[in-house]
């Protein structure tokens, strides 16, 4: 014991972290034992050479010279759902074909911690509130099956879409335990791999480690990117080679509109020989908190919205549109060939991005503070800044209102991106499914509600209408549930049919 505890004292001397046993002598020996485990299992070396390159690079890069190399996706990589239609049947049917042959899989980024919408448990849990009461986990695996027994009745082979599944050290135990809990919503359990990205310690401007508390460390995920080490660690590439994988759609856990494995996003990858691509919508509020897909130097990346100007941002083409207009709605295309390549050589030179924040620790007191300013970083890694490796990059533009509406605040006046307003947006969408089906919808006055719902009550509230993923994954099949038939709301659509619910408390 007495030589693990001088080892670990020799260690913390020489990365210049020994402040972090400063309170040793007043742990209890369980405490201690943990704290050894923890700081055994560190490589600070390592983490003072991330906290060096990360500060150097975020003082280098200044954001106004960034905005100067910065460059519009230019249209020959483009692919869009409005402006290609003639083509999307095509790509579509492409990328069904590939989900036929099982060579497509979906990764979820499931690390985050949820810090706006102020949950204590993971995003994917979250109940906004749907007259099913869904999670965003169930909506998610639900479109999984349906796409599933979509391919297989279009190809007549029995296929699967492996569900990889990026949890941290906060979300792995809560995350598993609830697709356990729910039988995995109807999934093989063999099929849904679920595996953990790294976590990094906060660090205050000098580079010190911070203590949350006498004997932890204040510890964080490593940021989305973390995904590229933990594909490598934890063998998450062989898995993918061992069961056929080619293409591999990546996406957050918030979007509830999100079409995960996406055929036609998938087709146009495919069909255009992309190695790398990315999905976006367009921008159309400069100050929206959305990244956007770009060039910097000739290399595609994306620029984030917490490193553009506001200059930049606001800068407009001929046509009046926001010249950087490519939003990332975070949905990425990789080939299995590109991420073997940035798995074995390229993630170590991936930089991590430095966010200032107010970090809660104990002072030499030992008293807890937390700071009214920022007192210290978080150092994480971002999923898109393996774009610059692409040989063959593309980009896929889709209809916001169709396919991206994220959760990411809690319910407040007004507020943008919250339960609320993503349950609105699958609502609508759903309701124009069902006008698209040549169904209607009446008021409780028998009166046929026009299809554009006037708004002169001074509410903007969506006709209550939601559809099962597992009768419907885009909108397809449901002529012979609704056509020429009229729906009062709420109107539910599942695999018992089509009922209105008489009492609802939406
Ligand atoms: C992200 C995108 C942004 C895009 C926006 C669209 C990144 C870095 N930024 O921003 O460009 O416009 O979504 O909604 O992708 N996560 C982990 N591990 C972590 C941190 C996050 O898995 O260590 C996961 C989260 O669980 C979530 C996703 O990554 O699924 C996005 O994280 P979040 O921090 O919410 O990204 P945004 O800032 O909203």
């Amino acid at each position: 014991m007495e030589s693990t505890r001088s080892r670990l004292a020799h260690r913390l001397a020489e990365a210049g972290q020994s402040h972090l046993v400063q309170f040793w002598d007043e742990l209890t020996p369980e405490q201690q034992a943990e704290m050894t485990s923890d700081l055994e299992a560190m490589d600070f070396q390592e983490i003072n050479k991330f906290f060096r390159s990360a500060m150097e690079v975020s003082h280098s890069s200044k954001q106004e010279k960034m905005d100067a190399r910065m460059e519009p996706v230019p249209r020959e990589v483009l692919g869009s759902v409005t402006r290609d239609r003639d083509c999307l049947k095509d790509w579509e049917e492409k990328g069904l074909r590939c989900i036929s042959q099982s060579s497509v899989a979906v990764l979820l980024l499931a690390g985050g911690q949820g810090t706006r919408l102020g949950v204590s448990y993971p995003k994917g849990m979250y109940d906004v509130g749907l007259p099913s009461h869904k999670t965003l986990f169930q909506i998610q695996a639900e479109r999984i099956l349906r796409l599933q027994q979509l391919a297989e009745q279009r190809h007549g082979a029995k296929c699967c879409i492996p569900w990889y599944i990026m949890t941290s050290g906060r979300t792995m135990e809560s995350t598993k335990t609830f697709f356990s809990r729910h039988s995995y919503f109807g999934l093989c359990k063999d099929n849904v791999i679920f595996f953990q990205q790294g976590m990094l310690p906060a660090m205050d401007y000098n580079g010190k480690i911070i203590l949350e508390s006498k004997n932890k460390l204040a510890m964080a995920p490593d940021g989305n990117g973390g995904l590229y080490r933990a594909l490598g660690t934890q063998g998450i590439v062989e898995d993918m080679d061992r069961r056929g994988v080619k293409f591999i759609h990546v996406y957050c856990v918030d979007n509830i509109l999100v079409k995960v494995a996406d055929p036609a996003f998938v087709g146009f990858c495919v069909q255009k020989g992309g190695d790398c691509g990315a999905k976006v919508v367009e921008k159309t509020n400069p100050t929206e908190a959305v990244g956007v897909v770009c060039k910097v130097d000739g290399r595609y990346q994306v620029v984030e919205y917490s490193e553009i100007t506001l200059a930049t941002a606001e800068k407009r083409s001929a046509d009046g549109r926001l010249m950087f207009n490519a939003g990332n709605v975070a949905n990425h295309f990789f080939t299995l060939a590109f991420l073997r390549d940035i798995v074995q050589t390229f993630e170590p030179q991936l930089q991590h991005h430095v966010a200032q924040k107010k970090i809660l620790y104990v002072d030499t007191q030992g008293r807890l503070i937390k700071p009214d300013k920022p007192n210290g970083i978080k150092m994480e890694k971002f999923v898109f800044d393996i774009f610059q490796f692409a040989k063959a990059f593309v980009v896929y533009e889709v209809l916001r209102e169709d396919e991206f509406s994220a959760l990411k605040n809690a319910d407040s006046q007004d507020g943008k991106d919250t339960p609320t307003t993503v349950k609105h947006a699958l609502m609508s969408l759903h309701h124009r499914w069902v006008l698209n089906a040549a169904g209607h919808f009446i008021d409780e006055n028998g009166t046929r509600v026009p299809a554009i719902p006037s708004l002169k009550d001074g509410t903007d509230l969506p006709i209550k209408c939601e559809i099962s993923p597992l009768v419907s994954y885009g909108g397809e099949g449901l002529e012979e549930l609704v056509s020429g038939r009229e729906f009062r709301p709420t109107l539910v659509i599942d695999e018992s049919g089509a009922h209105e619910l008489v009492k609802n408390g939406l």
